[in-house]
């Protein structure tokens, strides 16, 4: 079958040579207690770095590694890394306020009676994995959790966050109005907002969720040598905190040399490719609702706290369809020579999709050089989800 690409690709006129970025920012990348927190999980466990040779050599490159965060928890992505971290902030720094101190060590998820039980009620939007993280968070801690969900949410992904004890509402409209909405109903209900996407005085707990990503890039670079070198990594967008957090790590964290970031993102909801192209870089919404199985990126706005990251750190914005979605997840899933098979979800095998799109579209040579994705380049991948939605998942693979 011929593949028609429908994908548009933007470099950032809005480099500059160093990075700046604020002290609470700086503070939340910079905090020792994002290790100990994720190491008190009883769940945690780095995450394997898998590598496709067969893929490397089908598309002309030197290597390709992908992080698979579909093993993360048991939850099937990356996202609660974030959740758990922030919400270990707020109880460490509410408890701060009333006197008390509660150290984030090792032990923190293991301490059964820390908090009474239903002294929270946590609550967020989410299009499925930052909700469900929130709500296996508040079942760790007896606390409770309402999840605000846009419409035509995938009900398995509704079941995965009713099944951790949360109430889900399903709002009529899309994802920013979820956001919206939780907003709203936390301020009149006495909830406490566990978002990732941030606004004007909401901060706080997205920079720590933000942080909280940083595991994952940690992890990557623990198992690899110091002769392995990362010359892209594509990287998926929804609000942007996980981009901000790739940002931060490889611009500031670890720069070891020129790394390029390039972020993928659906062609019906690319809100950080619209901020890109405005005059000076500002931060653009997308309006109205848009259509894409990639649900976990179907975000009309930029998170704000992440925006500054993005725009300094991101070297090209790229956009990819819902077709070339569905080859990534099937190239995933019936890989090349004896590459290892890896369960990629929709929204998980967008930075595939867009490597799929640089590498075998003849009309993008130029930006294939530009990029530097050549024969000895090694390419980062992150699988950031699994088979959220089994039904979909079988379906969409199943598919020709
Ligand atoms: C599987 C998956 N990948 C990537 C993202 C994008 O993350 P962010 O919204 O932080 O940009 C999301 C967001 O929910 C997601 O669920």
């Amino acid at each position: 079958m011929r593949m028609t690409f429908m994908h548009r690709i933007s470099y950032n006129p809005h480099r500059p040579t160093g990075l700046h970025v604020d002290a609470e920012t700086t503070a939340a990348f910079t905090s020792p207690d994002i290790q100990a927190v994720h190491l008190s999980l009883e769940e945690y466990c780095p995450t394997p770095l898998i590598e496709l040779p067969g893929l490397a050599a089908r598309l002309g490159l030197g290597r390709v590694l992908v992080k698979d965060e579909a093993h993360r928890f048991g939850l099937k992505a990356f996202k609660a890394l974030g959740a758990s971290y922030a919400v270990s902030r707020l109880i460490k720094e509410q408890f701060a306020a009333e006197g008390r101190f509660v150290a984030l060590a090792k032990d923190f998820y293991r301490q059964t009676d820390l908090i009474r039980p239903g002294q929270f009620t946590f609550c967020t939007a989410t299009d499925g994995n930052h909700g469900r993280g929130v709500a296996w968070v508040a079942r760790k801690l007896r606390q409770h959790a309402v999840i605000y969900m846009p419409k035509n949410s995938a009900v398995a992904r509704i079941n995965n966050i009713l099944g951790e004890g949360a109430k889900v509402t399903v709002i009529d409209g899309p994802y920013d109005d979820a956001v919206r909405q939780a907003a709203h109903d936390a301020e009149t209900n006495g909830w406490t907002i566990i978002s990732d996407t941030s606004w004007p005085g909401y901060e706080c707990i997205p920079r720590w969720i933000m942080a909280g990503y940083l595991t994952m890039f940690r992890e990557i670079h623990d198992v690899l040598t110091k002769a392995d070198r990362i010359d892209a990594v594509l990287v998926q967008g929804g609000v942007g905190t996980l981009a901000a957090a790739a940002s931060w790590y490889y611009n500031i964290e670890n720069p070891t040399h020129s790394i390029r970031l390039i972020a993928v993102e659906p062609v019906t909801a690319a809100c950080l490719k619209a901020s890109i192209d405005s005059p000076g870089g500002e931060p653009r919404s997308i309006h109205g609702e848009s259509n894409t199985i990639m649900a976990g990126l179907n975000c009309g706005t930029p998170s704000p706290t992440a925006w500054p990251l993005i725009k300094q750190g991101f070297a090209a914005f790229m956009t990819v369809s819902d077709d070339i979605c569905i080859r990534a997840m099937r190239t995933f899933h019936y890989p090349y020579a004896a590459d290892p098979r890896i369960i990629s979800g929709e929204s998980g095998a967008a930075g595939l999709a867009g490597l799929l799109s640089l590498c075998e579209d003849t009309t993008m040579s130029a930006v294939r050089d530009k990029l530097g994705l050549g024969r000895t380049a090694t390419i980062l991948l992150l699988n950031t989800e699994g088979d959220t939605d089994p039904e979909s998942f079988g379906r969409l693979v199943r598919s020709t």
